[in-house]
This record gives structure tokens, C-alpha cells and sequence, in this order.
């Protein structure tokens, strides 16, 4: 857990913005102190492929909240998704050096679960502990000073492709800036909008962005699965542009102002006027006729989430319903038809101050200052690095990351294969 007065910068870079937020730890929560959003050039369904753009991206967005918040960052907590992102169950055990579990105990019993055979171009970016079990005796949380002489673990852990990680890592080099821990965006958004009692019942949150869709499972206060969609808000435009005739930029705005995602919602002929493309003049069209595009590539990226939903196993976990964020999920009619077809209560989430979260360890916003600048569910990331950050001590897996903390032109041959080496490390 991070000290009072520690100040923390997370940093969200997605496919249509880059987001900086700068927090300080105060004894009532993150007090946002600064916020810089900058537009993302370089990434693609949540991939880094141009480093320089991204670079710009990140410098731009960092400089925004620096100045907001007076303060000067050195280092960031920085998300990543996209569809290499995988997840799965592991399991390891150990006999315990004395007859109290000690921190020890726990290092080497997660050490274990990490233990298995992962590609080399793969990198292992967190391990969640599920359950520990001590002689057999199961469901325990938080096993140290419990005596015991064999303790087991049952894990989730989380790999990403070690070239996607590096090249994030890359461009906040480039912008000068050292990672602290390279996060995966799912975790960030579910720790920002989520309110204690919903991660302890279970929980499924949809974090739909532009380029990606997250969808994570919480229970008894962990996330015990991880899933990202490659598709997002922008495939809607792409939809609106083509089924509109108009531009892209064009398609966003009327998407933005005039989009509902459930056709039944639509009351009314209220009618949009549509500029041509080109030289050609701008055309009418009824709303509904714009609501009939939209629904079904909403309804196909809630049913691929949901097939994820129950391919895991998880589905009847999330007890208390699904939650909805991302910028994506702004769009009227999203919760409406998210229950329609997930068959399960939904609201929308925003990061915001969250009543009870201290009681599971769960840091959240201070309440006041510039907390509701950052109240915007397309903010759910970037909040939720910083309280990731405040709440996790550096992890052994992302320790590991720090070869790659040099400027990037010192990147080379010699940098790839002390990270490959360390991968090799872990078998
Ligand atoms: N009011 C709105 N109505 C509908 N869609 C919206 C609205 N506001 C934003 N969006 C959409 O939200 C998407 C961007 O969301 P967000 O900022 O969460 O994405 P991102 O984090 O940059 O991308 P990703 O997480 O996919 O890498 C865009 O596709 C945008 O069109
Ligand atoms: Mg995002």
C-alpha cells in the first residue's frame, strides 16, 4: 500500500486517446491533482504500431496533467490490452519453512503457480491469487500467520505478447518516463468503478473503449478472469460512416449525438441531416434509420463478450449483475440492451469515491478537488492505474520489466535477450 503523500500517474493509453492522471495518496483516497488527455494516434485495436506517434501521444497527454497538477512525473503505471491478452487457472504448492505461513511462504507458492510453460514470445503480467489452501483445509484469503505445513495455491494468471509489452514500454522511454508496472486494462477499469460489495458477491464488467472491449470477472473481491474483444466504438462509426455515406469524422459526431443502440428506444421520426461526402450536398435521415445501423454491431459485441462470458465458467460468478464503462458505453440504450441480452441487472460506471471499498483493501477517489473531472466512464483506465498503484507493491513479474526501462535507443539485441532470458528464468 502506497504512503500518504506518495504521488502516483497512470497512464491509459487507448486507441482513441492517451490519458494521463496524476494522484496523490491521501488518508481518504486518491485526490486527482492533475488530468491530460491527448488523442491516440498510434495504436490499433489496442496495439502500439507506430511508436513515434504513440510517443507524441503519451508526451502530449503527461505534459497536459503535469502542469494541471504542478508536479513533475518520472515514472508511470501503464495499461495495456489488445487480443494477445490471455488468461488461465494455475496451481502450486509448497511446504511451508516453519509452522506459520509467513510473507515468504506466499512469495514462493505464487513463484510455483508462475511455473508453467508459457511461449517465449509470451510474458506473464500478473498472478491473482484465487484461493489458498493449507492441509486441505480451502478458501482462504489472507494466509499469513495461519499454521499449517503445506500450503497450496490456486491462481489466474495473466500473459500479454512480450513484443506488445515492449513496444508500450518503448514509447514511454521515448517520452521519458520509467514504468513502474506494465497493467492490463481490464484489472485498472474493474478497481476503478466497482464498489466493494459487488467485488466481494461477483461481478462482470464490460469495459468498451474504442478499439477493444475488456470484459473481466470479480469474486470474492479478486478478478478471476480476464478477456479482451478486439473490437470497440470505432467499428460503430466505421458502421455509421458507411451506412450514412459520410465521412468518418462526421459518422463520430452524429454517432455521439444522435446514437441509441436499441431501435425500440427510438420514439418519434425525428430526422438528422447528414453531410455528403465530397462535394455532395447533405442528406436527411430519420434517427431510427441511424439506431438500426448501431443496434446489431452493439448486440455482436455484447455477444461475443457474453460467449467469452460463459465460455470461462464464470457466468453465474458475477452474482450482482454486469457493469458497463468505457467511452463506448456512453451511448443511449447501451444498459437497456446489455440486459436484454446478458439477462442480468446493468449499470453504467464511472470512476468515482467508492463507499466501503477500505474494507477489502480497495482504495478509491477521494471525494472533492478535481475528483469529478475524471468522473467520465472513458476515465475508468486511467483511474484505475493510479489505484492499482497505490494498492499493489511493484509485482516480481513487472520488477522484471526493468532492462526495458532505458532510453529507447539503447534498445537492442542485448535488451531482447536479457528479457528472453528471464522468461526462461521462470520454467
Ligand atoms: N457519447 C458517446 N456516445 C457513443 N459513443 C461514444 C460517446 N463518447 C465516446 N464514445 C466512443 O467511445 C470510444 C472511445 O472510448 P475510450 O475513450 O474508452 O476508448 P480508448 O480507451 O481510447 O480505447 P481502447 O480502450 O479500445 O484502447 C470511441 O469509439 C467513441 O466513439
Ligand atoms: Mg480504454
Amino acid at each position: 500500500m502506497a504512503e500518504v503523500g506518495e504521488i502516483i500517474c497512470g497512464l491509459d493509453v487507448g486507441t482513441t486517446k492517451v490519458a494521463a492522471i496524476i494522484g496523490e495518496v491521501t488518508e481518504n483516497g486518491i485526490e486527482v491533482l492533475g488530468v491530460g488527455t491527448s488523442p491516440s494516434e498510434g495504436l490499433r485495436q489496442g496495439v502500439v504500431v507506430n511508436i513515434e506517434a504513440t510517443t507524441g501521444s503519451i508526451a502530449a497527454a503527461v505534459a497536459e496533467a503535469e502542469q494541471m497538477a504542478a508536479a513533475d512525473v518520472q515514472s508511470v503505471y501503464v495499461g495495456i490490452a489488445g487480443g494477445h491478452v490471455q488468461g488461465f487457472n494455475s496451481y502450486g504448492q509448497v511446504s511451508m519453512r516453519s509452522r506459520e505461513v509467513e510473507d515468504l511462504d506466499v512469495a514462493r507458492v505464487i513463484e510455483q503457480a508462475k511455473a508453467v510453460n508459457i511461449p517465449l514470445d509470451r510474458q506473464i503480467l500478473h498472478t491473482i491469487p484465487l484461493e489458498y489452501i493449507i492441509d486441505g483445509q480451502g478458501q482462504i484469503r489472507d494466509p499469513i500467520g495461519m499454521n499449517g505445513v503445506r500450503m497450496e495455491v490456486k491462481a489466474h494468471v495473466l500473459t500479454a505478447s512480450l513484443t506488445s509489452v515492449q513496444n508500450i514500454v518503448k514509447c514511454c522511454n521515448r517520452a521519458g518516463l520509467e514504468v513502474v508496472e506494465v497493467v492490463l486494462e481490464p484489472l485498472a477499469s474493474s478497481q476503478a468503478v466497482l464498489h466493494a460489495d459487488e467485488r466481494d458477491l461477483g461481478v462482470a464488467i464490460i469495459d468498451i473503449g474504442g478499439g477493444t472491449t475488456d470484459l473481466s470477472v470479480c469474486s470474492e473481491g479478486s478478478n478471476v478472469f480476464t478477456s479482451v474483444i478486439v473490437m470497440g466504438g470505432h467499428r460503430i462509426t466505421q458502421d455509421v460512416a458507411h451506412g450514412l455515406r459520410t465521412s468518418v469524422a462526421e459518422a463520430e459526431a452524429i454517432k455521439r449525438k444522435h446514437g441509441c443502440s436499441l431501435i425500440s428506444m427510438i420514439e418519434g421520426d425525428d430526422v438528422i441531416e447528414v453531410p455528403g461526402v465530397g462535394p455532395r450536398p447533405p442528406r436527411e435521415f430519420k434517427r431510427r434509420f441511424l439506431a438500426e445501423i448501431i443496434e446489431p454491431r452493439v448486440e455482436e459485441i455484447l455477444l461475443m463478450a457474453q460467449q467469452e462470458l460463459l465460455a470461462s465458467g464464470c457466468a453465474e460468478l458475477a452474482a450482482s449483475g454486469l457493469v458497463l464503462t468505457g467511452g463506448a458505453s456512453q451511448m443511449e440504450g447501451m444498459v437497456e440492451i446489455a440486459e436484454d441480452i446478458f439477462q442480468m441487472p446493468v449499470r453504467q460506471g464511472v470512476p468515482t469515491s467508492i463507499p466501503g471499498g477500505e474494507r477489502q483493501g480497495v482504495v478509491s477517489l477521494a471525494e472533492g478537488g478535481f475528483a469529478s473531472m475524471v468522473s467520465d466512464p472513458k476515465f475508468a483506465t486511467g483511474v484505475g492505474l493510479v489505484l492499482y498503484g497505490a494498492t499493489h507493491e511493484p509485482m516480481a513479474d513487472a520488477a522484471e520489466t526493468a532492462p526495458r526501462k532505458r532510453s529507447a535507443r539503447e534498445d537492442g539485441p542485448g535488451t531482447f535477450r536479457r528479457i528472453t532470458d528471464w522468461v526462461r528464468d521462470i520454467f
